[in-house]
């Protein structure tokens, strides 16, 4: 997976002030979609952020640095003021780096509040969740966020690998939910993945792939299916390495070092997993592989063993690596 690539900065640090005008202009859109008017795509002004872990995070810096209000919805006053935090300490960093402007990073920072209560997600246009990979807890977040959302809004999720038609299928207008899925580090990394349910209208896909290029990221459609496109492609070459680790084929050092000079990712396997966290990576393997049955995705051993461990990756200190 190459994420080095040159970096159009007109839509990395993307504008929706920018991008207002042109919101219409959606290459991505197919031919059906062209109901959809141009003043309903542009105007997804308040979105909302349901969580408060690293994704959540970063989806609402995303949104925020774009020129949109971002409002973050945490359980507690107290979940909520640590995400915002470690939001403000990524832009104290850069600032600090002479990346980023004081004033700018005020004004991101002011472009985002906060909430406990999901009533208050009333006025967004776009809503996501990014809670835990739990299908049941998405599915009562989802009843409640079709209680409180307005009509017009698209509700969506950033599950890496649940089914959304499973989340469309509990609210009353199942056309308006579909998957935006964010990579890891969020405010880094420049692929979003639009996904498509079975019950997605063409203008709720517009819209979502209208909201991701406001954002200045790079929108891909894709349907429905497990791990959509790049954890379907991506986890089996992470546990694959795990097999390798445990037939002593090399050393977890040398299996990152020959992946990143072998063939120019950013970083190795082992690294990689500890980022994206080993129980995530567990439990993505898992819907893998009963989705698909092939033995390329059941999690290997020492994944398994590790969880149990409680070395969940860089989050917990300690994963394959220890930081
Ligand atoms: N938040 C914000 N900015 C961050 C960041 C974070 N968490 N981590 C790094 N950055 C920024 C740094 O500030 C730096 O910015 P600058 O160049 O403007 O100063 C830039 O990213 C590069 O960071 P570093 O110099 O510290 O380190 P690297 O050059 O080694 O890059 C990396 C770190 C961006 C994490 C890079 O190694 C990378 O892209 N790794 C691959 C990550 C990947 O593949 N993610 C996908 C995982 S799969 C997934 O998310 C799907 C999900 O469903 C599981």
């Amino acid at each position: 997976m190459k994420t080095r690539r040159p970096r159009d900065e007109s839509r990395t640090n993307g504008s929706f002030e920018r991008a207002k005008g042109t919101l219409g202009v959606v290459t991505a859109v197919p031919a059906g979609d062209q109901g959809a008017s141009h003043a309903s795509l542009s105007e997804a002004r308040t979105i909302g952020v349901v969580g408060s872990g690293i994704m959540a995070g970063g989806i609402t810096e995303v949104v925020a640095r774009s020129g949109a209000r971002a409002v973050l919805r945490a359980r507690t006053d107290a979940a909520a003021t640590a995400a915002v935090k470690q939001v403000a300490a990524g832009l104290a960093r850069q600032v600090e780096k002479g990346k980023l402007h004081g004033d700018e990073r005020d004004r991101i920072l002011g472009n985002i509040s906060t909430v406990t209560s999901l009533d208050d997600l009333g006025d967004c246009d776009i809503i996501i969740e990014s809670v835990v990979e739990d299908l049941t807890t998405k599915q009562e977040l989802f009843r409640e966020l079709d209680r409180v959302a307005k009509p017009s809004a698209v509700l969506a999720t950033n599950t890496s690998t649940l089914p959304v038609v499973e989340m469309a299928r509990v609210v009353k207008q199942p056309e308006r939910v579909c998957g935006i899925h964010f990579f890891n580090p969020a405010a880094v990394l420049p692929l979003v993945e639009v996904v498509r349910p079975i019950t997605a209208s063409d203008e709720t896909i517009a819209r979502a792939l209208a909201f991701v290029a406001a954002i200045g990221k790079d929108g891909v459609s894709v349907l429905d299916r497990a791990g959509f496109i790049v954890n379907a492609l991506l986890f089996p070459y992470l546990n694959n390495a795990i097999r390798m680790l445990e037939e002593g084929t090399a050393s977890m050092q040398d299996i990152d070092t020959a992946m990143k000079g072998g063939c120019n990712f950013p970083m190795g396997p082992f690294a990689l997993l500890d980022l994206v966290g080993l129980d995530t990576s567990l439990s993505i393997l898992e819907t893998l592989h009963s989705s698909f049955g092939d033995e390329n995705f059941a999690p290997r051993p020492m994944l398994r063993a590790l969880v149990e461990q409680g070395k969940l990756g860089r989050k917990t200190k300690a994963g394959f690596y220890v930081y």
